[in-house]
């Protein structure tokens, strides 16, 4: 049976006021028994705040990104060691604001997905397709191109560790939410193309859709039989929304 996750990625906002009001209203508005795992993505200057005003909460910590190198002469980069360091267990990788604003390809992903493992921390690796290429028909080829990246370099033993999030591009802060036949369609295509190497990877695997999830579509997307809870950007920022989301997922 997969648990189903509730992960709210914070992006580039917020300050030390906000988050400690964010963590402080989704610790009193989630009820203690939600069922769902939660976990909150901060900016990287927020992360040991943030893991302060969790602790003893059923809340987990995750980072927006990471470096592929462990130390060294790279100015403005963070590690793994680093992230693991203060309290961080998840990574996102290969989100599609990394993938198309900062030019990350599928082999620097790849690369990070990796040095996240390494360090112990469970990688998100995000996979999605623009509106573009859904209406090119190519949504299962750019989605199986990132997942292979990920297989080719770690091999499918790396994702009994690692969770994926599937986010149409075209669906992201857009307001357009991929209905849940969408989803469904495409969360089932990943885990059988990770069945082809594993069916018990495959079955255990958690994926999350991501684009405009809402308190409002959050029950009946999770609902779908692939679809093993949300990554949420914007309405993670709403400490009412995301508890509803949080409440939806268990
Ligand atoms: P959104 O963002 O919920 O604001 O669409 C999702 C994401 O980018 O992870």
């Amino acid at each position: 049976m997969r648990k189903i996750i509730a992960a709210g990625n914070w992006k580039m906002h917020g300050t030390r006021a906000c988050v400690s009001a964010l963590i402080g209203g989704l610790r009193s508005k989630v009820p203690a028994d939600a069922g769902a795992e939660i976990v909150v993505f901060p900016s990287f200057v927020h992360l040991e705040h943030v893991s302060e005003l969790i602790a003893g909460s059923p809340i987990r910590l995750g980072a927006q990104n990471l470096a592929v190198e462990d130390q060294g002469a790279f100015t403005g980069e963070v590690s793994a060691p680093m992230l693991a360091d203060v309290g961080c267990e998840f990574v996102l990788v290969g989100h599609s604001e990394r993938r198309t604003l900062y030019g990350e390809s599928d082999a620097l992903v790849a690369a990070k997905f990796e040095a996240a493992r390494r360090h112990g921390l469970i990688p998100v690796l995000c996979v999605g397709e623009t509106l573009d290429e859904r209406e090119r028909g190519t949504t299962e080829e750019v989605v199986a191109r990132q997942l292979d990246a990920v297989l080719d370099s770690s091999g499918v033993d790396a994702l009994a560790k690692a969770v994926v999030a599937y986010e149409p591009v075209w669906a992201i802060g857009t307001g357009k939410t991929a209905t849940p036949d969408q989803a469904q369609a495409v969360h089932a295509f990943i885990r059988g193309r990770v069945a082809q190497k594993s069916d018990t990877i495959a079955g255990s695997l958690q994926i999350l859709y991501g684009g405009s999830v809402k308190g409002a579509n959050a029950g009946e997307l999770f609902s779908m039989e692939d679809v093993d809870g949300g990554l949420v950007g914007g309405a993670s920022l709403d400490a009412t929304q995301f508890a509803q989301i949080c409440t939806a997922a268990g």
